[in-house]
């Protein structure tokens, strides 16, 4: 955590957490049997809104460039890759033990009063003496369990990056500088899961290993450093929430040249989103000292073979979701044309991000002429966005829920859509917009002209 925290908000975060369980953001796993800490499962709403920041990634940072390329790697690996890498002797918290109430605390997380540590549970300040805890899940492969069959669910995406290297290198026939791309599962046995889906046990990742030659390294990790900056101003989150936190050399990984966190501020406190990384040669040199294989380039220019140096953004989808949840939330108070005021709970997504992009209403729902036309609206948009077909209650209702899921547009369906009051506004429909509530009248040919730039 980089500067002063700003006051945190539990109240908000409560809500926050409330509002993704009632409207199928995020449930507790295995809920019905009293869940299983640490782990979540992603509701309708959720799925959609992890798939559009995913795909937003995956255009942004492989699609659209020339210089990266993707992979998919398994979450299962050779145990000999988590030797290599340094994981399965280092990839450690520490853990206390609360002498008292029995339970289990990160020591660099425990809170102090005169600069004694106290267990957060009970209070009592009878605590063990910390120990390192590895976060890696063991697992063995195939029927025995033995030494030979163990190995680890992956705890970052990256290393399958790097022992494919060469592989990809060859295929793809790139040059240095050049970067490989993957999102996918991690998990980590974390000592305390907490803040919501924040800390989990299992979670994504997206991560990119941009290589290049030594010289290159220092000013690549700045530029990715903006690039990754840009990204989450392009998915909605105000740049004045998302701090920047250079690492210190000496809390840094002995191999790394430069290290940024990009922060975010959540209602628990600024907290980390990506670290950015410049990790040197480190994992390419390690690997190919543990496997023996060449995992080196040769630049044709130059003629000289070396190890290439590698910058990292590595970025969490699960805490991105969050932070755009945590950010969109807002209560604001309408007063409607009588004088009555209400609470309007709403969620500001960028349309790009929201999980629903446009309401479909029929103002009646037993007019089979307006219900028909929204239908044929819905067919209209339907194969270009995600969008919700709605005629239960009043109109003002409907508004209300798609507002609580952020759906950027409305479109409604009346009797002017019919051609009742005549040819003129025959075939156009009411489009409303979620944060200024203002409604237009647009024709309904133009609707996939008006939303779609937009998304
Ligand atoms: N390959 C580098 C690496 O894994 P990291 O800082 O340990 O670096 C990268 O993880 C990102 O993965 C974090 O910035 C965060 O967004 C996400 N992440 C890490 N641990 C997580 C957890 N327990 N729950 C949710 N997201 C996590």
């Amino acid at each position: 955590m980089s500067e002063q925290q700003p006051k945190t908000n539990p109240e908000r975060m409560e809500k926050i957490v409330s509002l993704c369980k009632r409207r199928g953001f995020v449930f507790q796993s295995s809920e019905i049997y009293g869940g299983l800490n640490g782990c979540w499962d992603y509701g309708p709403l959720g799925v959609e809104l992890k798939r559009n920041l995913k795909d937003y990634w995956w255009r942004v940072m492989v699609r659209e460039r020339d210089d990266v390329v993707g992979m998919d790697g398994s979450i299962l690996m050779n145990r000999a890759v988590w030797k290599a890498s340094g994981h399965e002797e280092t990839f450690t918290d520490p853990m206390v033990d609360c002498r008292v109430c029995k339970a289990r605390l990160r020591a660099d997380q425990l809170p102090d009063k005169e600069g004694v540590k106290y267990c957060p549970t009970c209070g009592s300040r009878d605590l063990t003496e910390a120990r390192a805890f590895n976060l890696m899940f063991l697992t063995y492969v195939g029927a025995t369990q033995d030494e030979s069959s163990k190995t680890y669910l992956r705890p970052e995406t990256a290393q399958a990056i790097f022992v494919q290297f060469k592989n990809v290198l060859e295929v793809s026939r790139k040059k240095l500088p050049f970067g490989i791309a993957q999102v996918g599962k991690a998990f980590r046995n974390e000592i305390n899961p907490r803040n919501f889906t924040f800390r989990s046990r299992e979670f994504e990742q997206m991560e990119l290993e941009y290589f290049c030659a030594p010289a290159q390294g220092r000013e690549l990790l700045e530029y990715w450093l903006q690039e990754r900056l840009r990204f989450y101003e392009n998915i909605g989150l105000p740049r004045e929430k998302l701090h920047v936190h250079e690492i210190p050399a000496e809390e840094r990984a002995f191999y790394s040249q430069g290290t940024y966190d990009i922060e975010f501020e959540f209602p628990f406190g600024i907290q980390e989103l990506e670290g950015v990384a410049y990790r040197t040669d480190y994992d390419l040199t390690q690997h190919i000292k543990a496997s023996g294989k060449p995992l080196d380039y040769f630049d044709e220019e130059t003629k000289q073979r070396f190890v290439p140096h590698v910058v990292e953004p590595s970025a969490g989808v699960d805490r991105t979701a969050l932070a755009l949840i945590c950010s969109a939330y807002d209560e604001e108070t309408v007063t409607d044309e009588k004088g009555k005021s209400e609470t309007r709970i709403v969620l500001h997504f960028h349309p790009r991000m929201a999980p629903i992009k446009v309401g479909i209403f029929p103002l009646l729902k037993n007019n089979p002429q307006l219900v028909a036309k929204a239908r044929e609206i819905s067919a209209l948009l339907r194969p270009h966005m995600m969008t919700f077909y709605d005629e239960g209650g009043a109109i003002g209702r409907r508004y209300r829920r798609q507002d609580e899921v952020g759906t950027p547009f409305g479109v409604t369906v009346d009797f002017d859509t019919l051609g009742e009051k005549g040819d003129e506004l025959k075939d156009t429909v009411t489009l409303r917009h979620r944060d200024s509530m203002k409604q237009e009248r647009v024709a309904i040919k133009d609707l996939l002209g008006l939303i779609l730039p937009q998304l």
